[in-house]
């Protein structure tokens, strides 16, 4: 089975925008992007057509290359403090001079709907979480969609960032998988990754897990975004991993899609959250 995250995406997008029209709530989005990486003024605009397309309001604060953490850190605060703002998302990575980690902590833990600040992931940690951090739980929301149990299986997520590989490690785990995390210093990853009834490829290197990394009829997630030759491609060798794999994720039209769905998703439940006394 090719897992089509573009079909599934749009089909939980037009289920959103639904249940928006019907909630008479109109969450809005607040993004903070600094500097001028193309890549990231592409992440953004994609972010607010997303939300153009469910009926939710976005705006979006751009900085210059040159901001420092101050002049991020006052654009938090007042989105913070604006009751018309449901979630907000910064776009990461920061410029050089900006502290990330001060500017993650500072958003709202209530309106943090990448799931981010240390509430959150400490809420994730202790299987109680609020916000997940959208391409994870995207990638729950695939296995969902396709029907793919995760209690009593055996994952393996090959990365361990903040964004991807820890929070899907906890969710897997709070699903009632039996998870391994591996890095860059782990020893023998074939036999890790070969071992996996769900592997989670979120390393950044091209056509890195290859056919014989993979365990006959095993679920493969591939977050990767990378390229050759221009042309975009995941972790995993997808043409020869395809025929061995129960299912996989294609790149594009794999894992990124329903990232940017559940950005959408999270920002309706904080606006949500934002009704009633839920108190983060
Ligand atoms: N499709 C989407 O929506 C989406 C969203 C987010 C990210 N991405 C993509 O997913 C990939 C990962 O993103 P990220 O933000 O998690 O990247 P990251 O912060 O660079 O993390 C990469 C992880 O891979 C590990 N790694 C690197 N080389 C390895 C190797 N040879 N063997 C085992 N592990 C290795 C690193 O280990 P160490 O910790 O030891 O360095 C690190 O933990 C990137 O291609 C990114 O563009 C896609």
């Amino acid at each position: 089975m090719i897992i089509d995250g573009k079909k599934i995406s749009e089909k939980r997008l037009e289920l959103l925008r639904e249940e928006i029209d019907e909630s008479g709530l109109y969450p809005r989005l607040a993004t903070v992007i600094a500097g001028d990486d193309p890549a990231s003024k592409m992440y953004v605009r994609m972010k607010h057509q997303a939300c153009e397309k469910v009926h939710i309001g976005s705006i979006g604060i751009s900085l210059p290359p040159d901001a420092g953490t101050s002049d991020v850190l006052e654009e938090i605060k007042k989105l913070n403090n604006d009751p018309d703002i449901s979630g907000i998302l910064v776009q990461l990575p920061l410029p050089a001079g900006v502290d990330t980690m001060k500017v993650i902590e500072a958003v709202s833990p209530a309106k943090d709907v990448d799931g981010f600040h240390p509430y959150n992931i400490g809420r994730l940690m202790s299987g109680h979480p609020v916000y997940a951090p959208c391409t994870p739980k995207g990638i729950m929301t695939l296995l969902e969609e396709c029907n793919i149990s995760i209690e009593g299986k055996k994952a393996v997520v090959v990365g361990r960032s903040i964004e991807v590989g820890r929070p899907m490690a906890a969710l897997l785990l709070n699903a009632d998988a039996t998870v391994t995390i591996c890095h860059s210093r782990t020893k023998n990853l074939a036999a890790e990754t070969s071992s996996a009834d769900i592997l989670v490829s979120a390393a950044g290197k091209a056509r890195f897990i290859t056919a014989d990394m993979v365990k006959d009829n095993a679920v493969v997630i591939d977050v990767g975004t990378n390229y050759i030759d221009g042309k975009l491609c995941g972790d995993v060798d997808f043409e020869n991993v395809r025929d061995k794999a129960a299912a996989i994720t294609p790149v594009p039209g794999g894992v990124g899609p329903m990232t940017i769905a559940t950005l959408m998703e999270n920002t309706y439940l904080a606006a949500k959250f934002s009704l009633c006394s839920i108190v983060l």
